[in-house]
Parts: structure tokens; C-alpha cells; sequence
């Protein structure tokens, strides 16, 4: 097998749209990412993102934006801000696996601080094992963690998830309830659509598994990315930080954050006939196609000379995200794209009206609270992973 390594945005964008070009990142994690919607190709992967994407239905980002986040933000920084600071790593996945959990379908009974705990140590578990194939960490160990994560998740969480919501689905088949009961998340949406899915149990707990590391690993890493690229860019310029007040313009920084730290800095695919890839040449069945999303999100013909330098008011072709490929292109398009980045507001908009997104809105509650580094204390990088993502991020809030 050969690799060939793709980095201009062009090349990137073209291979993620080539439908012939399969999804080889999460190969090496198995154990958690065998059949789940990320991975499949073709038919099945159509016919189950159909059934899932239902989820959306009935103006779903209105509903969680406005109704659902705004509460878990305001309970989980709470005790952050009365303390005076904290790790945003921590905080954010506080935010970020309440957020997955909803989304997934994964109920917290007790509301406990110990609790979300569980969950955290569990997600973080899993997302290590998804990201298998950047870790540094030995395998043969890592599997057996992953592995024994995953059987907990469903014993303490998933089944009675379950059980709660096939009762709930009951009583509306017998008229007995209205579907307003039904709980608006993925787990739910599979277990309605069973038929037409088939999923057997290992492939719903991998599933929902997924849905729990997929969306927070990647929410809190751009919310802490975000941060410190705001904070470096506004230093002590004070007509910087007055722009700051503006929630659409903290949206555009988000977004450029995104484009300059993607949460996956890069996507692989596997060739399954023979084809001709730009970047590449011809490439039999079984090559790998590595995409580098990070060089391809700062590549200067689409993003100007200055593509790696943080500017929230870059001017961004027409027909390119301001995120650029953060998010992916093409038939695995993120599906938290819109939930997580918001549509992006014309400068100036009334933020009342905007979609936001939810790691603009952690962030502009960071900023609110007057979040900054601390000196002594500075931010230091995960050595766990080749990933460029912070371990710690301390930071004081400066207003209470
Ligand atoms: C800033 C946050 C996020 C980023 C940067 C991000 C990025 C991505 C990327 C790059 C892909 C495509 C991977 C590929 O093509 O190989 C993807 C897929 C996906 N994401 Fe996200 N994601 C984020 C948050 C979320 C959230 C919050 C959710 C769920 C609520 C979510 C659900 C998914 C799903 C289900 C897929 C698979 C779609 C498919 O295969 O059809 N993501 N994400």
C-alpha cells in the first residue's frame, strides 16, 4: 500500500467530495469506531446519516441554542466563576460532554458533580480510542482501556437510557402520550427508526459512543483554541477588546480559530478502485490518501499571504467556509456543524437574531466573566497525542 499525502485546499476539498475515496482515519480504532456512522461508506452510511439527521427536525438548533445550553452554561461555570478561575480544559469538557450527552441520548439521573465526572473520564476514554492512530500511547494497553470504557458506558448510562426511552416510545404507539415526550437526541431517533437500521446492541453502544467523544472532544478543543487566539490577538489593544463585545464578531473570531486549529488536522481515505486523485495521480485500490486539513486551511491562494496569522476580518472567497475544512466537506460533513459554529452572521447583524453556534457562546461567556491567562501559569500543550491540542489551559476570571 502506498500513501499519498495531499495539502493544497483545492486537492483536500476534491478528495473529501470524491465518493470513491473511503474513510481510513479510525481504522486503528476499532474497538470503538468499527460501523459507526463515521466509518460506514456507500448505502449504509446513507441510509443511516437519512435516519440520524432527523434528529434536526422541528428547529432543533433554536430549541438547544436558546432553550437547553443556556442553562448547562450558566450551572456549569457557576462554581468556576465563585472560585475565581479554573482549567478551560476542564471547564469545557464540563460543557461540551453535557452537550454530547443531550445530543446522544445518554440521561444523567443524578445531576451530580461526581456523576458528569464519570461521564468525562469515560468520553475522554473513548475519544483516546477513536484517535488511536495519533496517539503515543502503546496500543495493545490502550484497546484494553477502550474496551473496558465502553462496557462501562453501557452498564452505568446506556442501558437505562435505553429502557426509558422504549417505555416513552410505547406509550406514544399506544396514544397514551403525545411525541412532545420523546426526547429530542440521536438515541431515541435510532431506536425509532430500528427497522429500518438494524442496529444489534454492540452497534448502538458504539454508536451513541461516538456521538458522546465525536462532538466533545472537538467542541472543547475549539473553544480553548478559540480563547487563546482571542487573547493573544486582543493583547492590550483596547479598541480590540471593545470589538469583543459584539457576539457576531466573537463568532467570525471562532471561526477563524477553527480554520487555523481544525479538530482533525487531517483525514485519511483508502482508494476502493482505481482513480485519478489531483495531488496524486493515478491510485490503485487500497492506496491511502492522507488529507493535511491543517496546511489545507492555510494554504495562501485561498486564505491570502498572511493564511497563518489569526485575522477575524479576513475576506474569504465566495465559495469557501470562513472555518474552511474544519468541519469536512462531502458525504461525512459534520453533522454538529451548524450546532457547534452556528451560520455565520453578516457583520454587524442583531445577535439576538443569530444563530451563534455553541463554541461561540462559551466563548463569550469566557470573555464576559473577563477570562485571561495567568502569568506564572501559562497553557501547556497535551503530550498524550501528536495532535496540537492544550493539556491545561488555567485561566482567572477577572470579573465576578
Ligand atoms: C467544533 C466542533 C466540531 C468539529 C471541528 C467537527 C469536525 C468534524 C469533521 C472534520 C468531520 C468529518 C470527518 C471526516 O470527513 O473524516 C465530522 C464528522 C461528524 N461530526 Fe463533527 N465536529 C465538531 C462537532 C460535532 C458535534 C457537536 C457533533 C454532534 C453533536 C458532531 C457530529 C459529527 C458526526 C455525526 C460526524 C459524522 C458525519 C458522517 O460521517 O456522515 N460533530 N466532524
Amino acid at each position: 500500500m502506498n500513501i499519498h499525502r495531499l495539502s493544497t485546499f483545492a486537492e483536500c476539498e476534491a478528495a473529501l467530495r470524491n465518493r470513491d475515496l473511503k474513510q481510513a482515519l479510525y481504522d486503528a480504532g476499532k474497538v470503538v469506531m468499527d460501523g459507526v456512522l463515521l466509518t460506514l461508506h456507500g448505502n449504509e452510511h446513507t441510509r443511516r446519516r437519512a435516519v440520524e439527521v432527523r434528529v434536526f427536525r422541528r428547529n432543533f438548533f433554536n430549541y438547544y441554542e436558546k432553550e437547553v445550553f443556556p442553562q448547562t452554561l450558566a450551572e456549569t461555570i457557576a462554581p468556576y466563576v465563585a472560585e475565581g478561575g479554573g482549567d478551560l480544559v476542564r471547564i469545557g469538557y464540563r460543557l461540551t460532554v453535557n452537550l454530547t450527552a443531550d445530543f446522544a441520548g445518554i440521561d444523567r439521573p443524578k445531576r451530580t458533580p461526581e456523576e458528569t465526572e464519570r461521564l468525562i473520564a469515560l468520553t475522554k476514554k473513548l475519544s483516546e480510542g477513536a484517535t488511536m492512530a495519533h496517539s503515543t500511547r502503546d496500543p495493545t494497553e490502550l484497546n484494553r482501556e477502550v474496551a473496558e470504557a465502553l462496557a462501562a458506558l453501557d452498564a452505568e448510562f446506556l442501558q437505562a437510557s435505553v429502557t426509558r426511552r422504549k417505555a416513552l416510545l410505547e406509550q406514544v404507539a399506544r396514544g397514551e402520550a403525545d411525541e412532545s415526550v420523546l426526547p429530542r437526541d440521536v438515541l431515541t431517533i435510532i431506536l425509532q427508526g430500528n427497522d429500518e437500521l438494524e442496529l444489534d446492541e454492540d452497534q448502538l453502544l458504539r454508536e451513541i459512543a461516538f456521538y458522546l467523544q465525536a462532538g466533545s472532544h472537538s467542541t472543547a478543543n475549539s473553544a480553548v483554541h478559540a480563547l487563546h487566539e482571542i487573547l493573544t490577538w486582543a493583547g492590550d489593544d483596547a479598541a480590540r477588546w471593545a470589538r469583543l463585545d459584539d457576539p457576531v464578531f466573537v463568532q467570525h473570531c471562532v471561526h477563524e480559530s477553527l480554520r487555523l486549529h481544525p479538530a482533525s488536522p487531517e483525514a485519511w481515505r483508502t482508494a476502493t478502485c482505481p482513480m485519478h486523485v489531483a495531488g496524486a495521480g493515478e491510485v490503485p485500490p487500497g492506496d491511502r490518501v492522507e488529507l493535511d486539513l491543517f496546511q489545507a486551511n492555510r494554504d495562501p491562494s485561498v486564505f491570502g499571504s498572511d493564511a497563518d496569522v489569526f485575522d477575524p476580518d479576513r475576506v474569504i472567497p465566495g465559495n469557501v467556509l470562513r472555518s474552511g475544512l474544519a468541519f469536512g466537506i462531502g458525504l461525512h460533513t459534520c453533522l454538529g456543524r451548524e450546532l457547534d459554529g452556528g451560520v455565520v452572521a453578516k457583520p454587524g447583524s442583531d445577535p439576538g437574531q443569530a444563530q451563534l453556534g455553541i463554541v461561540p457562546l462559551v466563548v463569550i461567556q469566557m470573555l464576559r466573566f473577563r477570562a485571561r491567562l495567568i502569568d506564572g501559569d501559562p497553557p501547556v500543550p497535551d503530550m498524550g497525542t501528536t495532535r496540537p491540542n492544550f493539556g491545561r489551559f488555567p485561566i482567572r476570571f477577572t470579573k465576578g
